[in-house]
């Protein structure tokens, strides 16, 4: 096959400057690229966010493996611009269920959230009582990690970060749905008290909550429909 390259990444000049490594990569058939991607849908299919959580333990070490997995997510200039916080602890957990029903409140009850935003989440019959987040084994509270601080205390940009650290939290979701856990995203906002009560500093901002442990024996979800292809895909062929 002819080189379809007159400018190969990396450069010469750019291999001299900087460390690069050959791409470890297996190129399967497309008999079992079929077979895995159909096995892989089937699996994500059956990822439903859960509101009602077991308060069986959870190992740490899962936790751990999870956020590894979700760590590998690409980031803008490779800054990694998360932080994955993790609440076992009990009195902790308390404090953050008081805080968040009381501004789950404010937005179910003193109609912070208008009309339109309420019908929406009508058929999923949420309410600002949050139970869960104290019977549920694990908090996991994602922050984006708005700039970096150097050990020094120098500050650094960091890049993409709400996109960065939005494919961290589905690679999140699919690690913690592929070894048998479940998890809800919960935004319970505004969700500034995450920072004072997980006393984060100033550079991150809570993203999303993550409550994580074994649905509650018979738990049951909405009855939702996703959308098929075609409403979620264009393709130019
Ligand atoms: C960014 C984000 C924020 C969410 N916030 C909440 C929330 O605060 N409370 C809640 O009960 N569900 C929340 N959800 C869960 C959605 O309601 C749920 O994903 C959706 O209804 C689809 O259901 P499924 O996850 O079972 O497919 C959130 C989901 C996302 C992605």
């Amino acid at each position: 096959m002819a080189d379809p390259y007159q400018y190969p990444y990396p450069s010469p000049e750019l291999a001299a400057a900087y460390p690069f490594r050959e791409l470890e990569f297996e190129r399967l058939s497309p008999d079992e690229m079929r077979r895995r991607a159909e096995r892989f849908h089937i699996q994500m299919e059956q990822r439903r966010s859960v509101r009602m959580f077991s308060p069986d333990p959870v190992p740490r070490d899962f936790i751990e493996h999870a956020i590894m997995t979700a760590s590998t997510a690409p980031s803008g200039a490779h800054k990694q611009p998360w932080r994955f916080v993790v609440v076992g602890d009990p009195a902790l957990k308390s404090a953050i269920r008081l805080a968040a029903e009381e501004e789950e409140r404010i937005n179910y009850e003193e109609n912070r959230m208008n009309e339109e935003w309420q019908q929406a989440l009508a058929p999923l019959g949420t309410d600002w009582h949050k139970e869960y987040l104290e019977v549920v084994p694990w908090i996991v509270v994602l922050f984006e990690e708005r700039y970096e601080v150097r050990p020094d205390g120098e500050k650094r940009k960091n890049y993409y970060v709400k996109e960065s650290t939005g494919i961290a939290a589905g690679m999140f979701i699919a690690a913690l749905h592929n070894m048998g856990l479940a998890t809800l995203p919960h935004t319970p906002s505004p969700m500034a008290f995450l920072t004072k009560t997980l006393q984060r500093p100033d550079n991150e901002r809570p993203f999303v909550l993550f409550p994580v442990g074994y649905p509650m024996p018979g738990t049951r979800v909405p009855d939702l429909v996703r959308k098929p292809l075609e409403d979620v895909a264009l393709f130019f062929d």
